[in-house]
């Protein structure tokens, strides 16, 4: 595995592979990697030739007074699971070289209405974070095919936009949420739970299953969504939101028969929990 933190190296390692016509698979990533993470890379080894992981802790996704700072950083070991994988590049690249300037004044990638609602009423400017720094990867490691986590559901989506939109020549690929074994989605986040917390954090998910088996028994819409906000917060979350959608668009829900998603996001103490399921 070449470990590579600069831009020229890692435009040089792609121009040789391309060169040979390798196919490449890119999973970016903010490291502190996880089963969640594992099972992308697992995904993405199947899809390419060569396998690209980045680990950049985007500060541009960050929303002022959010836990740019606290994010887990564990490079050390996330190049040991790496490797113990066989990928063939770790790309984590300096904060000087991706962003070379203020965050205020580099160029950014918008995709408008799906970055505003959902998480993004609740993180401002969130999404542009993140589609900059993916367009930005994409750019400088040209993959053929990139792998994203239904985990992030509503990244997912936007993401695919913005690959349609602008025209990048890269197939997106996602793969399934990774659970604990009692149901709470993995994320790095999670460590910022108390015990006491910790146990109380897979209800995000029971709320999710409920609410599905509600939409099934033929509860409108609206009170499905006012009973599981009500069940968070009895359990001691404070949640942003619980919302049922088109799976596709992410639009409000007219009729219940078309594809749909459940999305939630509520704080549990320091940590904002994130979930989805599809119905
Ligand atoms: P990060 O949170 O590190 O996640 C990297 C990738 O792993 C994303 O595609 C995410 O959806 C996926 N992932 C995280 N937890 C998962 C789980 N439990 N099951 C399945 N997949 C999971 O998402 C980001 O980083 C950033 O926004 C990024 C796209 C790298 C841009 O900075």
């Amino acid at each position: 595995m070449f470990e590579i933190t600069d831009i020229a190296s890692l435009q040089n390692q792609v121009r040789h592979w391309k060169a040979q016509q390798q196919r490449l698979a890119f999973v970016p990533t903010m490291g502190n990697l996880h089963q969640g993470h594992l099972q992308l890379i697992q995904q993405a080894k199947s899809y390419g030739d060569k396998v690209i992981v980045s680990i950049f802790v985007n500060p541009l996704q960050f929303p002022p007074g959010t836990d740019f700072e606290q994010y887990p950083r564990t490079l050390t070991e996330d190049t040991k699971k790496l490797e113990a994988l066989g990928i063939d590049v770790l790309f984590a690249p300096e904060m000087e070289d991706v962003y070379p300037q203020d965050l205020e004044k580099t160029t950014k990638v918008a995709v408008p209405e799906l970055s505003d609602i959902l998480c993004g009423l609740f993180r401002p400017g969130h999404f542009v974070g993140v589609t900059t720094i993916v367009a930005k990867l994409f750019n400088l490691v040209q993959p053929d095919i990139a792998v994203f986590g239904e985990k992030d559901y509503q990244q997912l989506l936007i993401i695919k936009k913005m690959v349609a939109d602008l025209g990048f020549p890269v197939e997106i690929q996602s793969a399934p949420t990774v659970r604990e074994s009692d149901g709470l989605a993995m994320s790095s986040r999670n460590q910022y739970l108390t015990e006491k917390e910790r146990e109380t954090a897979p209800l995000l998910y029971q709320t999710l299953l409920s609410a599905k088996q509600q939409i099934r028994s033929g509860t409108t819409v609206a009170e499905i969504e006012s009973n599981a906000m009500q069940a968070l917060k009895q359990a001691g979350f404070k949640p942003d939101y619980v919302s049922i959608r088109k799976a596709q668009s992410l639009e409000p829900v007219t009729d219940v028969d078309a594809p749909l998603v459940i999305l939630a996001a509520a704080w549990l103490g320091k940590a904002r929990l994130i979930d989805n399921i599809t119905v």
